[in-house]
């Protein structure tokens, strides 16, 4: 948040933005729509998620969507993700007789159509029978009657209940697309999972990858010598976020020296998020960017918008950047920043594919604003992390909050994290520790955040030791597998509070990382069992932490845990 703001001062930037703002009274600074200084009173900056209100009638909470954001034309099939999720929040109304067994016997008939855009249907599947209830049902979709085009083909489904008069309608897009002749590269989301995976210049293979970067300042790093780049790389890093600061952030942009970055990347593998210098109030300096950019063979995805929730930019400015940007190149997926807790959620995150939570609530005071002597609640204060309780489970609060909003909303977001890497500056009196730094990246990896991009480098030798220590693992084949193609599971512990495990099921085997978020030792045992029915058979190895745990009656036991211990398992299951 601010110490980005700072940080970009600091470094070059001649002054703070003025705060867009569109919900505060005159005179009044505000970041997440809250006023933040000592002269200005507390005003209810609204914008808070409204969940609907409870029906008693069920509905039927219908979606159709291709599994993978884009097919290309080398693929020689895809396939839809159907749901049929009754709830009682959104949806169609079902029939009253259905409500009275949730796992109800009745079956929808699917018809699904792909059109043009003059709504001509080109490719059908008919009467596809699933039962109500199920999620995630795979429909093989084959391409043979689609023209591969820029533009995207609209998927309409519509839905009949067996014995009954009642229908469902419900529509998406699905990109089709020619495979590229320009030696650019193509990224693409799996909503199966959440996952990213890429392919570059002739290869019709699509690789996974799992993003494990930090946010880099140009200025700071880069800079110096394109020799910068082999050396991140070498640390392990697979991603390069380059924050455009000095000479980044001068008009015209300085493509003469950063092109030999971008050509050193493409030999290195390194692929790149990259920051389009959007500016919501207009959109050249975007539009510039990406028509040098959106051919070159490392562009994993673009970069938008850094806080525009804390800024208060425009609310539909982040998507009519999207907007922009899907159209000017449909190959790659679009991220942004979101640092607010709960202000405007689905008007922001509509602009991008991917949402980054920056929650940073390691050594900082949450409750008292130091940097402007005011308190902090819902309604007032700038404490540096938005409405957080100065605990790592901010990080998977926020996360799991995100994740609710967007069921609601109905739409497929993935979400990475951004943890502190950060401190001694303004709201954080110190960097976190090595182990406070595995904690909030796995943490983040815990509940669902599909890559991590940490704020900022260079960081303190501590934090720059430990996450390239980590580098191979999340980023190595064995865990990615997990991570890109099996779905996260909680498990039962017992004998500890605050440990925090997620597991992930795939082929007879299961990641496992557990986290102790207690900054004090955990005596005596911890038993982490797994749910569904599943035991473990044996400890396969260990990708992180220390050998501590056994196998008895199916369930991993450990004689006790270290402060803020973090163990990342492969077992082998019963
Ligand atoms: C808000 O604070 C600013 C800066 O201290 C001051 O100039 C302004 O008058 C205040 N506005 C209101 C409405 O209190
Ligand atoms: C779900 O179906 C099973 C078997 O089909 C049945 O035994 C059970 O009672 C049903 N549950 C509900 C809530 O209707
Ligand atoms: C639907 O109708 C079929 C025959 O028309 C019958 O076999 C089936 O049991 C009915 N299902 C329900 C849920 O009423
Ligand atoms: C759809 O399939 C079901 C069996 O799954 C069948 O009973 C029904 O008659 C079919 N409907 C149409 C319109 O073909
Ligand atoms: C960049 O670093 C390399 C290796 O250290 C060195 O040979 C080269 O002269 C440096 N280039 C510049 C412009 O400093
Ligand atoms: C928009 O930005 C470009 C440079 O990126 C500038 O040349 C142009 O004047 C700006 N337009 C407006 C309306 O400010
Ligand atoms: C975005 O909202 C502003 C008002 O805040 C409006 O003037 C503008 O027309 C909107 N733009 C689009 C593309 O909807
Ligand atoms: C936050 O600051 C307030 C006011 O100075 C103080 O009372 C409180 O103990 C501090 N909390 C933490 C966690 O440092
Ligand atoms: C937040 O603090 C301000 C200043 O003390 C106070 O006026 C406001 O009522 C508080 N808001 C909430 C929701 O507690
Ligand atoms: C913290 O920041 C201050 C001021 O920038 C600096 O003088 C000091 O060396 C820093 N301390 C550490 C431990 O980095």
């Amino acid at each position: 948040m601010w110490t980005k703001i700072l940080s970009a001062a600091a470094a070059g930037f001649a002054s703070l933005p003025l705060a867009l703002a569109f919900n505060n009274p005159p005179s009044v600074d505000i970041w997440c729509g809250k006023a933040y200084r000592a002269s200005n009173a507390s005003f209810n900056p609204g914008g808070w998620f409204e969940e609907p209100s409870y029906s008693s009638t069920p509905f039927l909470n219908l979606k159709v969507r291709p599994r993978m954001s884009i097919y290309l034309d080398t693929d020689t099939a895809g396939s839809l993700l159907v749901d049929t999720s009754i709830s009682h929040l959104v949806g169609d109304p079902l029939p009253i007789q259905t409500s009275s067994s949730s796992n109800s016997s009745q079956q929808l008939h699917l018809n699904i159509h792909i059109l043009t855009g003059d709504g001509a249907p080109v490719a059908s599947v008919t009467n596809h029978t699933l039962p109500l209830s199920t999620a995630n049902a795979e429909i093989p979709f084959p391409f043979d009657s689609l023209t591969p085009r820029l533009t995207p083909y609209t998927l309409t489904t519509i839905a009949s209940l067996s014995n009954t008069t009642t229908t469902f309608t419900t529509s998406s897009e699905l990109y089709y697309l020619p495979h590229r002749t320009d030696g650019g590269s193509a990224t693409r989301i799996d909503h199966r999972y959440g996952s990213l995976s890429y392919l570059r210049g002739s290869s019709t293979t699509w690789t996974p990858i799992f993003p494990y970067t930090y946010y880099v300042q140009w200025s700071l790093y880069w800079d110096t010598n394109t020799t910068t780049l082999p050396t991140f790389s070498s640390a392990g890093y697979n991603v390069i976020h380059i924050v455009p600061t000095g000479t980044l952030s001068d008009t015209p942009f300085p493509w003469s020296q950063f092109t030999p970055y971008l050509t050193l990347a493409d030999s290195l593998n390194l692929h790149l998020q990259y920051d389009v210098l959007w500016d919501p109030s207009n959109l050249t300096a975007m539009i510039d960017q990406v028509s040098h950019i959106h051919t070159h063979p490392s562009l994993l995805l673009y970069y938008t918008g850094d806080e525009p929730d804390g800024k208060s930019d425009p609310l539909n400015s982040t998507k009519v950047a999207y907007d922009t940007l899907r159209r000017l190149d449909p190959y790659h997926p679009t991220s942004l920043a979101l640092n607010c807790k709960n202000f405007y959620y689905e008007e922001y995150a509509s602009g991008a594919d991917i949402i980054l939570s920056d929650v940073y609530p390691v050594a900082t005071n949450t409750s008292w604003s130091t940097v402007y002597d005011t308190p902090c609640n819902a309604t007032y204060g700038c404490c540096g992390c938005d409405d957080c309780e100065g605990k790592f489970e901010d990080i998977s609060t926020r996360i799991d909050q995100f994740h609710s909003f967007d069921d609601l909303l109905g739409w497929e977001k993935v979400h990475w994290g951004a943890p502190q890497a950060f401190g001694n500056e303004t709201f954080w009196t110190r960097y976190p520790t090595a182990e406070e730094e595995v904690v909030m990246i796995m943490l983040s990896v815990n509940h669902g955040a599909m890559g991590i991009v940490m704020w900022d480098y260079p960081s303190s030798e501590e934090i720059e030791a430990v996450t390239r220590e980590l580098a191979p693992v999340v980023t190595g084949e064995e865990m990615v597998r997990f991570l890109v193609g099996a779905d996260r599971e909680s498990a039962d512990v017992r004998g500890a509070e605050r440990v925090d495990v997620a597991v992930w099921v795939s082929g007879g085997r299961a990641l496992i990382s557990v986290l102790n978020l207690n900054y004090e030792g955990v005596e005596g045992g911890v038993v982490v069992g797994l749910t569904g029915g599943l035991g473990v058979k044996s400890v396969e190895s260990v990708l992180w932490g220390s050998a501590g745990w056994v196998v008895q009656d199916g369930e991993l036991v450990s004689d006790g845990l270290d402060g803020l211990e973090v163990s990342i398992l492969v077992v082998e299951l019963e």
